[in-house]
């Protein structure tokens, strides 16, 4: 059945657990998300990115949503905006049946520029006015999403950057984030707590801690009744990109977030881990493997269906490290 986020995540926060947000862009990725789910007994939260529901479209979206939903009655199922830049984006994806959005403030609606504390907290603000008078969550952005390693903030991908982002720069900061749930009443805040988004997110084997627990546990200690989200909380398998690199892909030497780095967030009041990254290379890994393997194929089910299961296989190994098994 479909829940909101504020009630899928206070449960996490009761019994200590976190659900991971999958992005999702189709039925496959769908699928292979609540199959993971069902095998596991897990509360879901889909996620659909703007870029998502245009590539797929509003109505067949919706359709594909309450399909879902009903095709596994039992599992508690959140679908959220990820990354909304407006009132406008995040109403329209209530209309289309969604039960949580995202309003991204730490940006202008460019996506791009850096937005200052009073548009973010404005902008959220009037969000979450909207969002609950409809009995929809609301997760709000605060701070530069970034790599400590590279300086990196969200706006910049490395390629062509100038200036890189100080460590204070890239955390966000705990009298601010008690300050901005005041103002906006969001049920849960993404925070910049070193990680980024996308496959590149450190250059080496990440030796030790990579989160700033410190910046997490202040955060949480302030703001209790606050769900804390994780952006970039992809760990960038090595056994996914070595598949891709075998058959004929050419991903350049990376590594993500460690899954002890997320249980260790976790148990600091981490309750929303988002990851898109590992589902798409998990089904480029299959898709890949499958067409080399046998140039011969044209039928696309014969490639979608092991991209489907390599990506519920994703889905299940986060449900059991986060501790989202069992609880649905
Ligand atoms: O944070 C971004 C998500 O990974 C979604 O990516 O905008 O390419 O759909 P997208
Ligand atoms: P990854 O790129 O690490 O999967 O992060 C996805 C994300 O944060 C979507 O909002
Ligand atoms: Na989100
Ligand atoms: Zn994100």
């Amino acid at each position: 059945a479909m829940i909101t986020l504020r009630q899928l995540l206070d449960h996490a926060a009761e019994r200590g657990y976190a659900v991971p947000a999958f992005n999702i862009n189709n039925m496959e990725q769908g699928l292979a998300v609540m199959k993971a789910a069902a095998a596991t007994r897990s509360p879901v939260i889909l996620q659909a990115s703007r870029g998502a529901r245009s590539y797929a479209n509003d109505l067949v979206l919706a359709g594909l949503i309450d399909g879902l939903a009903r095709a596994y009655p039992e599992i508690p199922l959140c679908m959220h905006l990820d990354h909304g830049n407006g009132l406008a984006t995040c109403a329209t994806a209530i209309q289309n049946g969604f039960t949580s959005v995202m309003m991204d403030g730490s940006l202008m609606a460019d996506g791009k520029t850096p937005a200052d504390y009073d548009y973010n907290a404005d902008i959220t603000r009037r969000v979450t006015e909207m969002a609950h008078a409809c009995g929809v969550s609301v997760e709000g952005e605060l701070g530069v999403l970034g790599s400590l390693e590279t300086g990196m903030g969200e706006a910049e991908d490395g390629h062509g950057a100038t200036e890189k982002l100080s460590e204070d720069q890239l955390l966000t900061d705990p009298a601010e984030a008690e300050q901005f749930v005041k103002d906006t009443g969001v049920d849960a805040l993404a925070i910049a707590m070193g990680t980024s988004h996308g496959a590149y997110k450190f250059t080496r084997k990440p030796d030790g801690a990579i989160l700033a627990m410190h910046v997490i546990e202040e955060i949480h200690r302030r703001l209790p009744n606050t769900h804390l989200v994780m952006h970039g909380s992809s760990s960038v398998p090595e056994d996914l990109q070595q598949i891709i690199n075998n058959y004929g892909g050419d991903i350049r030497p990376t590594w993500g977030v460690p899954v002890e780095e997320i249980q260790r967030g976790i148990r600091s009041g981490v309750r929303k881990v988002n990851i898109d990254t590992d589902s798409r290379l998990a089904m480029t890994a299959a898709i890949r493997k499958t067409l080399m393997e046998d140039p011969t194929e044209f039928d696309p089910r014969k490639y979608l269906k092991p991209a489907m299961e390599m990506m519920s296989q994703v889905c299940k190994d986060r449900f059991e490290a986060f501790g989202t098994a069992g609880q649905a």
